[in-house]
């Protein structure tokens, strides 16, 4: 979902810590939902790229389960995908899916902790270069995000693509008004998650503030024809049950984390919704819905 969707278990010293591996099944469902926008985005990176060049790598950098892992190598016959994270469990998942959708002999999975693990080129266990590099949602979770994305360039061989899915919308799932507590709940918890958002970046290791233009951050990264593309998830009520069980854990998972910015009207209202049996609950009412927007900036590696 958007960036700010992912916000994980309290954990550890700090209260941002993300356990990924808690976080596996969400990272899975977010996925599944948002199949129909993977697949578009594999189709608009294919266009992107010149029409002679052969795909043979592709890297999914911060895969997570390797959805979009395994949408690539579907929609890119001839490629070895590569899912690399720094969360083993997750990576199984990628492994376990790729052979359930019978992509087993032509996705890999690579264990990197980021942004080091890119740094070693082709030799010694390093990730090796390819012809289009993925990473959705996960520079975010780097201190260094120029630093990342020029790690990122840095392996695209001539002609190659980067493409970053960040920014983008905040997701919507309720309507303004939802009869319980004040009308608006939507727009706080979303300023609630900014300021999750603010805190969890600030504590990451050799964090440093950017403006965060990314086409701008990708042309200082070498690359050329910058631009950008958004892609809509609209799943309008009623929800289906994984979409559901989706909100379900995105509520909970900010009722433990980023609910301190709440008042207790609003932190109340989240109780019900929570419930499961509660006919205003999440799970249950009708008019809980899934709109969301995607943003994926792309940068190309000059074939000279
Ligand atoms: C929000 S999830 C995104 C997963 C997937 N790309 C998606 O868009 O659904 C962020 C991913 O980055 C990985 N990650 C976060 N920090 C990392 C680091 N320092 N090194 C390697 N992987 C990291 C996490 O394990 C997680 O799978």
């Amino acid at each position: 979902m958007s960036p700010h969707s992912d916000s994980g278990h309290e954990h550890g010293h700090h209260h941002t810590d993300i356990d990924w591996e808690v976080m596996a099944g969400q990272l899975e469902n977010s996925g599944e939902l948002q199949l129909p926008v993977l697949r578009r985005t594999a189709d608009r990176l294919r266009g992107l790229l010149d029409p002679e060049k052969e795909v043979r790598r592709i890297l999914d950098i911060g895969s997570g389960p390797g959805v979009m892992t395994c949408v690539f190598a579907e929609a890119f016959a001839d490629a070895e995908a590569v899912a690399v994270d720094g969360t083993p469990g997750l990576l199984d998942r990628a492994l376990t899916r790729a052979e359930r959708l019978g992509l087993g002999g032509r996705v890999a999975v690579r264990h990197a902790e980021l942004p080091g693990g890119l740094d070693s080129g082709d030799e010694h266990g390093g990730l090796g270069t390819a012809d289009l590099v993925w990473s959705s949602r996960a520079v975010h979770h780097l201190g260094d995000q120029q630093g990342a994305l020029n790690a990122l360039a840095g392996v695209l061989r001539p002609g190659g693509l980067l493409a970053v899915a960040e920014g983008g919308l905040p997701m919507r799932f309720l309507p303004r008004d939802i009869g319980i507590g004040r009308p608006g709940l939507q727009a706080r918890l979303d300023a609630s998650l900014e300021h999750w958002f603010e805190v969890m970046r600030a504590e990451l290791p050799g964090s440093t503030t950017v403006v965060e233009d990314w086409p701008a951050m990708l042309s200082r990264a070498g690359l050329t024809d910058v631009g950008s593309f958004a892609s809509l998830l609209d799943l309008p009520a009623p929800l289906g049950e994984t979409a559901r069980a989706f909100l379900h854990t995105h509520l909970t998972r900010l009722r433990e984390t980023a609910s301190e910015s709440l008042d207790v009207e609003d932190r109340n209202t989240l109780d019900v919704l929570l419930d499961p049996g509660a006919p205003e609950g999440i799970l249950r009412r009708p008019d809980a819905f899934l709109l969301s927007a995607t943003t994926v900036f792309t940068g190309v590696r000059s074939a000279r």
